[in-house]
């Protein structure tokens, strides 16, 4: 959601706020703006996208500078709600990631005060509290206004004839980049990298003031070190490399994450006590929470887990878990939370930490909420992903879970080492999905015309199906529902016909009788079918409209090819129909409000 960005030093701060903002596109935004001290605060926002917002500024001199992409929470897209939100002596600029929850008291006591508002933000509250406590000193002013803000905040603050830029951050991700002779600020490592890989995470609670020699990080008023880190990622992976979509570049970089993960995690086999933090054998049971396309992951999580461990796994919707609580008992969690800042997920994390739970985070992003507030974090390490969809990281989260099932399995030895040996075929069997794209793209053009779509699978399928389905309504706007191919008939029927197809995802699994049987049920009622079987299965292509062929693989392992053709299928058929495939409309990338 919102992106902020702040620029301290020689250079001029106007073209490196905006390549900023367009770097953090990503998180989902409907207006942006930026502003620039000079002799005095100069602003330009509007409800349009950054690369409008480039063309249509005038040119605004200055070497200190703030700016925001605004994903809209409190008022509706537009100019005036945009930020920068300035006070009424237009002297104080801030821009605001987050949530302040009590808003409205704040503002009635301003208002009563003299104070004038001009949008209908919650952020503006943050301006006029800062202009109510500044005599000359920022940061004290910053520091006050935060003590009286209930909710989430990242911050940064730009005051006239101040030299330098105030920052602040509570539950929503903040780091200060470090460069030479210059500073930044920003939501997210990719705003900056252009610049500098190295970094400063900031923890909540922390407010702090940068100029272009100085760094200055506080805690209750007090100064604090916080540890330098070495970006890992290089700028080329935080660009499309010749791909016409970040998703596809994403999607093909699938055999890379499956790699890397193999080789971080599958050698050293003693590092898995420690991570989960108990024997295996004392593990009775386990909770993974999670949103989105995690929240499938860990789905598909729950299967791997019960198989391999033999324990009872509940697979939870953080934003469903945070509304009851009795079923609660100390325990191992695990959060599988790709942006590290859903704040469903995080809620749920906190909840369960209070519960005396010991809470595994399994994220991409290092120095994230997720990882402060975890036990311990597993990361995913698939470098960025930048477009909304969410792909190679859900690839990431299946290697990461597979790992940790293997890795307390209660399976015979035999059957052990055969699974990791082939888990280690992956990256090939995924590469040849890529590299055997034309019947996915024949399929994709078919699909592009119609309006409804279902997904079934049974098993680990299932969750698949409902993966699918996600990825097409979120980057086709195709209506798509994944179910569970044993319900269709429990009501969905109603809905088939010709002009519904169905994508039956069809492993040669313990599954595989009871899906031929589905099948026909749905050719009887009309609709067309599209399979994705096994390379050989015979019997699929007599029955099915069209096949897609997926390479042999243990059924275990199913998962991990046919997600590969579900993301392709979704690409293909967004592109077809033109959609803006990278940025989808109303979704953010990581989803900090409840
Ligand atoms: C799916 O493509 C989306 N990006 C979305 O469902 C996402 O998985 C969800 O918002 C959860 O994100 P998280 O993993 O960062 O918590």
């Amino acid at each position: 959601m919102c992106g902020i960005i702040g620029y301290t030093g020689e250079k001029q701060a106007q073209p490196i706020l905006l390549n900023g903002l367009a770097k953090l596109e990503y998180r989902g935004y409907d207006s942006c703006g930026i502003a620039i001290s000079a002799e005095n605060i100069e602003l330009y926002k509007d409800a349009v996208r950054v690369e409008a917002l480039r063309k249509a500024s005038p040119e605004l001199k200055g070497t200190l500078g703030i700016g925001h992409t605004r994903w809209a929470t409190h008022g509706a897209p537009s100019r005036i709600n945009a930020h920068p939100h300035l006070d009424c002596t237009g002297n104080i600029a801030v821009v605001h990631n987050g949530v302040i929850s009590n808003y409205q008291e704040l503002k009635s006591r301003l208002v009563d005060e003299g104070h004038k508002f001009v949008s209908e933000t919650d952020t503006e509250v943050i301006s006029h509290l800062i202009e109510k406590y500044y005599h000359g000193d920022i940061e004290e002013a910053v520091e006050s206004a935060v003590a009286d803000i209930e909710g989430s905040y990242a911050l940064i603050v730009l005051v006239k004839d101040e030299p330098g830029l105030a920052v602040a951050r509570k539950d929503s991700p903040l780091i200060l980049g470090l460069g030479d002779r210059e500073n930044f600020v920003a939501s997210d490592v990719p705003a900056i990298l252009d610049y500098t890989d190295r970094v400063v995470y900031l923890e909540d609670g922390d407010t702090g003031f940068i100029t272009g020699n100085d760094v200055k990080v506080k805690r209750d008023g007090k100064e604090v070190e916080r540890e330098e880190h070495k970006v890992s990622w290089s700028v080329e992976e935080a660009r499309k490399a010749g791909y016409e979509h970040f998703l596809l570049k994403e999607i093909h970089e699938q055999p890379k994450v499956i790699r890397s993960i193999l080789g971080e995690y599958t050698r050293e086999k003693e590092l898995v006590a420690d991570t989960l933090g108990v024997k295996d054998t004392d593990i009775e049971s386990m909770l993974i929470i999670a949103c989105g396309t995690s929240h499938h992951a860990a789905l598909v999580g729950k299967y791997i887990i019960e198989e391999l461990l033999g324990i009872p796994v509940r697979a939870e919707l953080a934003s469903e878990f945070n509304y009851y609580s009795h079923t609660l008992a100390g325990g191992v969690s695990l959060a599988i939370i790709q942006s590290g800042e859903t704040a469903d997920t995080l809620k749920a994390m906190r909840k369960l930490k209070e519960a005396g739970n010991r809470v595994i985070a399994i994220t991409n992003v290092v120095g994230s909420t997720a990882s402060r507030i975890a036990s311990h974090t597993i990361y995913t390490g698939a470098g960025p992903e930048i477009s909304v969809a969410a792909t190679k990281t859900f690839m990431a989260q299946l290697m990461v879970l597979y790992w940790l099932g293997l890795s307390y399995s209660r399976l015979d030895a035999r059957r052990l080492s055969g699974l990791v040996k082939e888990l280690r075929q992956m990256p090939g069997k995924v590469q040849q999905v890529l590299d055997d794209e034309d019947s996915i793209i024949e399929q994709a053009k078919y699909l592009s015309g119609f309006e409804n779509v279902f997904y079934i699978g049974r098993g680990m399928s299932y969750p698949l199906a409902l993966e699918g389905a996600l990825k097409l309504k979120e980057i086709s706007y195709i209506h798509a529902e994944g179910y569970a191919a044993g319900e269709l008939k429990h009501g969905p029927f109603a809905l088939l016909g010709t002009d519904t197809p169905v994508i039956a995802i069809v492993p040669e699994d313990d599954t595989y009788e009871a899906m031929l049987t589905s099948i026909k049920e749905i050719k009887a009622r009309g609709s067309p079918v599209i399979a994705l079987a096994e390379e050989g299965d015979e019997t699929i292509e007599e029955l099915a409209d069209a096949v897609i062929s997926v390479p042999r693989v243990d059924r275990l392992f199913s998962p991990i090819v046919n997600i590969v053709v579900l993301q392709l299928l979704a690409y293909y058929t967004a592109r077809e129909r033109g959609c803006s495939i990278d940025f989808p409309r109303n979704l953010a990338k990581s989803v900090t409000v409840e």
